[in-house]
């Protein structure tokens, strides 16, 4: 690929999704595409560049986005967040709250909201409750497999073993064992596509706490801060904000207050 179709490729990623791929990822690109491009029987990158332009449809432009981003994630990822949701939990049913909202804001396959339930229901053991999770991401394909909740044996690895009888169902298929995440686990979730990369967003909150985790090291500071002031503007005064470990936010945050690293709280 040469450097110019390489540019246009850089800033259509930059449109669509606020992911800014640096000038040293050429050759995460050539491999991100090459799938899609054998599929297509398209041979040069030129091609596949007017070929998503030309798609009126904008149908191509889905599935790009689909290869570009990186979906790693797992269960209970940064297991220290979801001992402090527990603790806000404690605190929060302590004080007599009985309906909470949450978002997990690029939920990847699923394993952070069904973590974020798994805990919820967990916390919320013997008291009656209105619950919700909201988990979106901007890759179609990846909220097709979140919605499904079906996981193979090493993904639910990280799952401690009475959450697992618990919560899921195991069924075994070709020889293999997969994990059904139960009803009462997906009833409190609803998944969306939504874009992060194109606040304000629709949804009034307040959220109890929203987890924004690992996706904001793929922006640049533009976009990273007026991501962060919806958020603020989307949490309740007390709520909490969860980010990934590897994530500085510094600066970029008047209106939250670090309490522990990567863990933010949008003072009262
Ligand atoms: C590395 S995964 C992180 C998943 C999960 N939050 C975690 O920490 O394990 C990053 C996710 O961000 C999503 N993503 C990338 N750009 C996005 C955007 N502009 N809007 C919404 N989601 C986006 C990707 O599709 C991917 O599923």
């Amino acid at each position: 690929m040469d450097d110019k179709t390489f540019n246009k490729f850089r800033a259509l990623v930059f449109k669509k999704s606020g992911i800014y791929l640096r000038e040293n990822k050429k050759s995460l690109l050539l491999s991100r595409l090459g799938k899609r491009m054998r599929d297509l029987d398209i041979k040069d990158h030129k091609d596949y560049l007017n070929y998503i332009l030309n798609d009126n449809s904008g149908q191509e432009i889905v599935q790009f986005l689909d290869v570009i981003t990186t979906n790693v994630t797992s269960f209970f990822r940064e297991e220290k967040h979801f001992e402090v949701l527990t603790q806000y939990m404690k605190q929060w049913l302590g004080e007599g709250q009985r309906k909470f909202r949450f978002w997990s804001a690029a939920c990847s396959s699923g394993e952070e909201p069904y973590s974020t339930a798994i805990t919820l229901l967990e916390a919320t053991k013997g008291y009656q409750v209105d619950m919700k999770i909201l988990a979106t991401d901007l890759s179609t394909r990846i909220l097709a497999s979140a919605k499904k909740g079906v996981y193979t044996e090493d993904k639910i690895s990280t799952v401690k073993k009475p959450m697992l009888s618990e919560y899921f169902k195991r069924v075994t298929d070709e020889g293999q064992n997969l994990y059904i995440v139960k009803d009462s686990v997906k009833s409190i979730i609803s998944f969306n596509s939504i874009n992060l990369s194109t606040p304000p967003f629709k949804m009034k909150g307040p959220f109890d706490a929203v987890f924004c985790r690992n996706v904001m090291i793929y922006f640049n500071n533009d976009t990273k801060s007026a991501l962060l002031k919806d958020i603020a503007r989307l949490l309740k005064l007390g709520g909490i904000l969860f980010v990934g470990h590897a994530e500085s936010l510094t600066g970029q945050l008047s209106e939250l207050k670090a309490i522990k690293p990567s863990v933010y709280f949008k003072e009262k």
